[in-house]
């Protein structure tokens, strides 16, 4: 038994995942396999520096020092290939508001910001919310891989109104961890056409095995000046809910504008506990994480073998990185409510239904399996059930 194995219960800890399912779902019951966090304990090295921390009693202000920096530039150097300045790190209180800062600080009211869908269902609602425009680069599936339409890119990112993409790199929820060549060209069109690149790479460190990762930073010091880098040490480790990110800006204008739109927004003192986390984490977490992924790595084995040894009828798109599966169930025939309600009623699995993250995603289903082995398990039987009935 490994230590991902240990059943942690989560109930009164506040979780989305497991407090809140009953309210967001409507429904008591329902096994929670939804929201980007794991069901395993943080690094003991982060659990240790933290409870010294509490200890210590006094949560005053406070502020990243240079060891927080040096920990993400070390991390990104040893595990990432890339080197960075540590000025060109800005820390926010999570990847989705420094999406939406990044939306605030380098568009305007009505300019068009590139997606592909389907896609992490935020980056839609960060765009509308700010009244900026959706343009849809929809992701193509061919046999049983996601591919970009780079055909279609490329007329849009000949929009002179369209001056950003959300590039989510590992794909969420399909999975893909783009290629060096998908990178390059999705960069040098952006580049040519002016389109502001925002990279939000928070799953990065969870590749499965064959697979490589690319900054699209490091492609390029042309690239570098044109892309804002969204990273967190919060789903590599669990830490989501400490809400510490780092993003990294290496243009100085714009690292100054970003900087000026977080002192418009008041954002100057992150929490005192993420900050330790941060530093805690890249410093001391790469066995941990070693491990996870070994871990991760029999979970997507255990699940493709069950579903295609006992549910044919659906089919699994194999992820390359992250810990979220995208499931094909198009072959039951159902439309996008109706397999909600079978997934809900029938099956009482709490997953996020594939139409949230855009048209391409209906009749999909997202499964976190960031889990123990047993709770999968459990996962998969009633949807065993649900099927057989
Ligand atoms: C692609 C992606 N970006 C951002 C986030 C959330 O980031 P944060 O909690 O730092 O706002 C998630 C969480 O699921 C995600 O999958």
């Amino acid at each position: 038994m490994t230590t991902f194995d240990e059943e942690i219960n989560r109930y009164d800890t506040h979780s989305v995942k497991w407090d809140h399912t009953e309210e967001i779902y409507q429904k008591a019951g329902l096994l929670p396999m939804w929201v980007a966090d794991m069901d395993f304990k943080a690094p003991k090295a982060v659990i240790d520096t933290i409870k010294e921390r509490v200890e210590h009693g006094i949560f005053g202000y406070s502020m990243p020092t240079n060891n927080t920096k040096f920990a993400v530039q070390k991390w990104l150097d040893r595990r990432h290939n890339w080197s960075i300045d540590t000025e060109w790190i800005v820390f926010t209180p999570g990847v989705v508001p420094a999406i939406s800062a990044a939306i605030n600080t380098y568009t305007s009211q009505g300019d068009k910001i590139l997606i592909q869908s389907p896609v992490y269902y935020p980056f839609r609602d960060m765009i509308e919310k700010n009244d900026r425009v959706v343009v849809d680069n929809p992701l193509v599936l061919d046999s049983d891989t996601y591919k970009m339409d780079v055909q279609d890119l490329e007329t849009k990112v000949k929009d002179p109104a369209v001056k950003m993409i959300l590039l989510c790199n590992p794909h969420n929820p399909v999975g893909r961890v783009w290629s060096y060549e998908e990178l390059v060209t999705l960069a040098n069109l952006c580049v040519e056409h002016d389109v502001l690149i925002v990279s939000d790479d928070i799953h990065f460190d969870l590749i499965f095995k064959g697979h490589h990762h690319t900054l699209i930073s490091t492609i390029s010091s042309d690239i570098q000046a044109n892309t804002i880098t969204c990273i967190a040490p919060s789903k590599t480790f669990n830490l989501a809910g400490l809400q510490l990110s780092t993003i990294i800006i290496p243009d100085e204008k714009k690292r100054e504008q970003y900087e000026a739109y977080m002192g418009k927004m008041g954002l100057f003192a992150p929490n005192a506990l993420g900050i330790l986390a941060v530093e805690a984490a890249y410093t001391h977490g790469e066995k941990w994480l070693e491990e996870l992924l070994i871990y991760l790595e029999e979970n997507l084995t255990f699940l493709t073998s069950f579903i295609e040894e006992r549910l044919p009828e659906i089919r699994v798109i194999q992820p390359e990185g992250t810990y979220l599966v995208w499931v094909d169930f198009r072959s039951l025939n159902l439309n996008h409510e109706e397999l909600e309600k079978f997934i809900q009623n029938d099956a009482m699995l709490a997953l996020d239904e594939g139409y949230i993250f855009g048209d391409g995603g209906k009749g999909f289903e997202r499964i976190n399996i960031a889990c123990t082995r047993s709770t999968l398990e459990e996962g998969l039987k009633r949807l065993e059930q649900a099927l057989r009935k």
